[in-house]
């Protein structure tokens, strides 16, 4: 595809996609909560550590192989959960992004809130899968959809723990934006200036939370959907709950503090997961990578570390490796090749990680993820 060769980096796979989806749906993916400082910081932070790199040193074969909680994994970059990837990219979906996944090696993670169900997926994909829950008011439903879960041959549950409620992501207020989108008076312009993503959506099913469909959710969008079944009383009395149902690897996802990275071991966790969501919960809050060194000074190795947030370049993959995290996890990037093109825009998406990483190995000197030591970044 021309244009996808053409781009060269994530941000240009983010202009395709907005000259490919709805104003609407392009701005549920950009856009962040209140004023978008998190939103900004967690991209704009990785900018201000500066790599100090090393010469002459041999890098003819770089190796960017690691295992995350026990999954093996061509490089240290996780497919985040997102929710109702067919929103994107309404033909491919989760089946775009989990194949993509597969092909490039890496770990797919299915939302809670996916467009395709947790047996579909793991039709499309025999590669390393992990579900990604929140604790609901309904135990016994969640309870089902882990079961679901391991039955299918996903080996990870990933427990996100930053949305009490639902952020405040003001675009998505002015676009009237709901999932599945529906058209009215302030949409219709901007689905109709889009007639290759109309075409595609009404060729294909209603996206919906498709793991609930035989839940009652009363014709509520998904997000409604997602508020009125948080459970505001969850402590961590419940993310130890759901390891012991779960009983396999565990990640908790959204951790910004090292007093709770602490509390995510004691819950027994395999791998603590830093994140705010991409700054689409709390703003203001750190930015993800300001945050690391601390979590990893907390958890001592007793955990994996996996971080998101605003991971664009090789470059940041090696920051964050370097300061102690396991992997990181990308969000947004695969969500414009996705929008912009599918599976092919989800594949050259992690092709230009990939490519990335391997290249900023080699300039800064390493030729495997275990030499890269805190003594490789200048901190701010
Ligand atoms: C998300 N994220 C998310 N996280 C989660 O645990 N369950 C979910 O359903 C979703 N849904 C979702 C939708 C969209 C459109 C985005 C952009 C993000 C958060 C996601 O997993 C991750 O934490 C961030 O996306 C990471 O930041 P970057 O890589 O997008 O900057
Ligand atoms: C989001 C929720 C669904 O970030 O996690 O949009």
């Amino acid at each position: 595809m021309g244009s996808l060769s053409s781009a060269h980096n994530i941000s240009d796979l983010r202009e395709l996609a907005r000259k490919r989806l709805p104003r609407m749906v392009f701005d549920y993916i950009d856009g962040g909560a209140d004023d978008e400082v998190t939103l900004r910081d967690n991209p704009g932070r990785f900018a201000d550590y500066k790599l100090n790199f090393k010469t002459l040193v041999d890098i003819s074969e770089i190796d960017m192989r690691t295992s995350v909680m026990g999954a093996e994994s061509t490089a240290p970059i996780v497919v985040t959960p997102t929710a109702a990837q067919r929103l994107f990219h309404p033909k491919g979906g989760e089946s775009a992004v989990a194949r993509a996944a597969k092909k490039a090696g890496l770990i797919y993670c299915l939302s809670t809130l996916g467009s395709t169900t947790i047996e579909r997926v793991a039709e499309l994909t025999d590669g390393p899968k992990w579900f990604q829950v929140y604790v609901w008011k309904d135990r016994a439903i969640v309870e089902k959809a882990l079961e679901r879960a391991r039955t299918a041959g996903f080996t990870g549950v990933i427990l996100t723990v930053d949305v009490p409620v639902a952020g405040n992501r003001e675009r998505d207020h002015v676009n009237a934006f709901t999932i599945p989108p529906k058209i009215n008076a302030r949409t219709v312009s901007q689905v109709l200036a889009r007639p290759g993503y109309l075409m595609d959506m009404l060729g294909s099913p209603e996206i919906a939370a498709a793991n609930w469909a035989d839940m009652d959710t009363g014709g509520m969008g998904i997000i409604e959907f997602l508020n009125s079944q948080f459970d505001r009383t969850v402590t961590w009395e419940h993310a130890r709950w759901m390891k012991e149902v779960w009983g396999g690897p565990f990640a908790i996802k959204g951790i910004c503090r090292a007093d709770d990275a602490r509390r995510c071991l004691d819950a027994g966790a395999d791998a603590v997961w830093i994140s705010n969501h991409g700054g689409r919960q709390l703003d203001t809050s750190p930015a993800t990578i300001d945050t690391l060194p601390d979590i990893v000074a907390a958890v001592r190795g007793q955990a994996d570390i996996i971080l998101d947030g605003g991971v664009r370049r090789g470059t940041d993959i090696i920051k964050a490796i370097a300061l102690g995290a396991t992997a990181v996890a990308v969000g947004r990037p695969y969500l414009y090749g996705l929008g912009a093109a599918g599976e092919a825009g989800v594949s050259r998406a992690l092709e230009l990680l990939m490519t990335s990483l391997e290249r900023d190995m080699a300039l800064t000197g390493v030729a495997k993820l275990s030499d890269l030591t805190p003594d490789f970044v200048r901190r701010p």
